[in-house]
């Protein structure tokens, strides 16, 4: 498959686009056992149907993409689909640095990696330092994490500061700092949960469920998502009437407020 060139016919418009879109890539598994594959496989299909996503997202003019990689409850996977996890990230970020670069991609890791070997850290920390410059697209991937997780550390670093308790001072130390709150959020696979991801973030995201399994995600689908993400109405606790008289009606045709 090609990486970073996918063409899809019927664009929506720029104003329809959202800035930040968050996923939990579900499915994996279940789509390597229809093929009585082991579920590695469906790992490593996903990766493709990342890249996928990583190209279309460039395409479409989104500015973040947030994926869920691995949550900080996945370790208790059998130790060897576990094991197998870590080698295919080890050599997701050894094998993309270079394509991420010729294609704008800002790369960031969320989550406590701390837990990760060593040589894995420090590819992470290589990863990111090697994309910094980059501002096409922020792609940020969530290893190690929880959204109980992440307020919890954010609330300890606030109460080393003399900073006030306030919603805007916790948020700086939130992981996902330096990015505006998703506007959308896909769970592909079928379940209709959030399974702790960005439990702060989601506040007011709009969100989209499919029955799709991650591997067989694709550009239609994910226009298919930002398609009912367009005819939204994000009114973040207004009425309707409000909404339209401001003309800042969220995603339908009017301007978005993050
Ligand atoms: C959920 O599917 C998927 C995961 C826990 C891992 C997601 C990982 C990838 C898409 C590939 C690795 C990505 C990077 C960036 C290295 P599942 O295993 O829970 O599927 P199931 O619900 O069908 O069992």
């Amino acid at each position: 498959m090609a990486f970073f060139s996918k063409n899809h016919s019927a664009s929506p418009a720029p104003s329809q686009i959202p800035r930040h879109i968050a996923i939990i890539m579900d499915g994996n598994g279940r789509w390597a056992k229809k093929r009585f594959m082991p579920r590695f496989a469906g790992h490593a299909k996903g990766v493709e149907a990342l890249k996928t996503t990583v190209s279309h997202c460039l395409e479409r003019g989104v500015e973040y993409l947030t994926v869920f990689a691995f949550s900080s409850e996945n370790w208790q996977r059998p130790p060897e689909e576990v094991g197998l996890l870590m080698q295919l990230f080890t050599k997701v970020l050894q094998q993309e640095v270079t394509r991420l670069n010729q294609h704008g991609v800002r790369l960031h890791v969320v989550g406590d990696v701390s837990r990760f070997d060593k040589t894995l850290q420090n590819l992470i920390l290589q990863a990111e330092a090697d994309t910094a410059g980059n501002t096409r697209l922020h792609l940020t991937i969530a290893a190690n994490y929880g959204g109980r997780w992440d307020m919890l550390q954010a609330a300890q670093k606030l109460s080393e500061t003399d900073a006030a308790w306030t919603e805007e001072g916790l948020r700086r130390h939130l992981s996902m700092a330096f990015a505006p709150d998703p506007d959308l959020f896909i769970r592909t696979g079928g379940e209709q949960r959030v399974s702790n991801f960005l439990l702060w973030q989601l506040a007011y995201s709009e969100l989209h469920f499919t029955d799709t399994l991650w591997p067989e995600f694709d550009g239609a689908a994910l226009d298919e998502a930002i398609a009912s993400f367009a005819n939204r109405e994000r009114r973040f606790g207004r009425t309707s009437d409000q909404v339209q008289g401001a003309g800042v009606g969220g995603s339908k045709g009017g301007e978005k407020i993050c």
